[in-house]
């Protein structure tokens, strides 16, 4: 009798050295997923370690998506494959100052990190997502501005509500093309950019997390969700 094994589904992940990041590219592999995670430079880091311990499953790529010569580069080194998911993670913050106390630099550093680049990533990287795939981007309930009644970080609040207006300009651009597109809230979790004050710990975001995108896979259009797989309104 001929057996038939299921292939691997893989993942693309961008800005896993640390926090959410990491914790996915763990999740994608203990779920039986073959993984491509990104850090920045070429330092040894936490992924590292889990890719040693992965058997073969966990690949570590570098790019800083800052800088787009390695946007171009990490895509013609990964253009042999065909992933299922690209989930571009990498963001920074620059904690709870208004924006009347902002260097144009700082402005300007999170403004680049947080909404072009990623956008820069997906424009770059969507052909290499299969057509039935899905390309998802770390958001925030922050980048809502239907909900930003108490102001607070107001930089990175206006970073990740660009990142969503241009995503959902990248979506009607694409109108004919079959990705499912996933703007993510993973909720206020403790990780470095997140603090220790947060509620969540990241065992309690990032496998709801991967449910959630799992859940509108094959699905097409865009969508900004929670972890709890909630809509979060513009
Ligand atoms: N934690 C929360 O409560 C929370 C809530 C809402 C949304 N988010 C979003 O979730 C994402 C991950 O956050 P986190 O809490 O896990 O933060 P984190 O612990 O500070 O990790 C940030 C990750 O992004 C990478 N990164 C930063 N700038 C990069 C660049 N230019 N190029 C490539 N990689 C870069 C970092 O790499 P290095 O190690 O090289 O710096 C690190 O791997 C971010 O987009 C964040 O805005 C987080």
């Amino acid at each position: 009798m001929t057996t038939h094994a299921t292939p691997r589904k893989s993942a693309l992940i961008i800005g896993a050295s640390r926090g959410l990041g990491l914790a996915m590219a763990a999740e994608y592999v203990a779920r039986g997923w073959r993984v491509t995670a990104t850090v920045r430079g070429d330092g040894r880091t936490a992924l590292h370690d889990q890719a040693d311990a992965a058997d073969g499953r966990l690949t570590v790529e570098a790019v800083d998506i800052t800088v787009p010569e390695q946007v171009v580069a990490l895509h013609s080194r990964v253009a042999g494959t065909a992933f299922d998911l690209l989930l571009v993670n990498a963001g920074i913050t620059n904690g709870d100052v208004p924006v009347t106390d902002v260097s144009t630099e700082t402005f300007n550093r999170v403004m680049v990190t947080n909404a072009l680049s990623p956008m820069r990533v997906v424009e770059a990287l969507q052909d290499v997502v299969l057509r039935a795939g899905t390309i998802a981007v770390m958001s925030s309930r922050q980048g809502s501005i239907t909900l930003n009644d108490r102001a607070g970080y107001e930089v990175y609040r206006a970073s990740k509500s660009a990142l969503n207006q241009l995503m959902r300009s990248f979506a009607v651009r694409h109108a004919h093309d079959p990705h499912t597109l996933l703007l993510l809230s993973p909720g206020w979790v403790q990780t470095e950019l997140g603090g220790p004050a947060a509620p969540l710990t990241i065992g309690e975001s990032v496998p709801r997390l991967v449910d959630t995108i799992e859940n509108h896979a094959g699905e097409g259009g865009l969508r900004f969700v929670d972890y709890q797989d909630h809509t979060v309104p513009w």
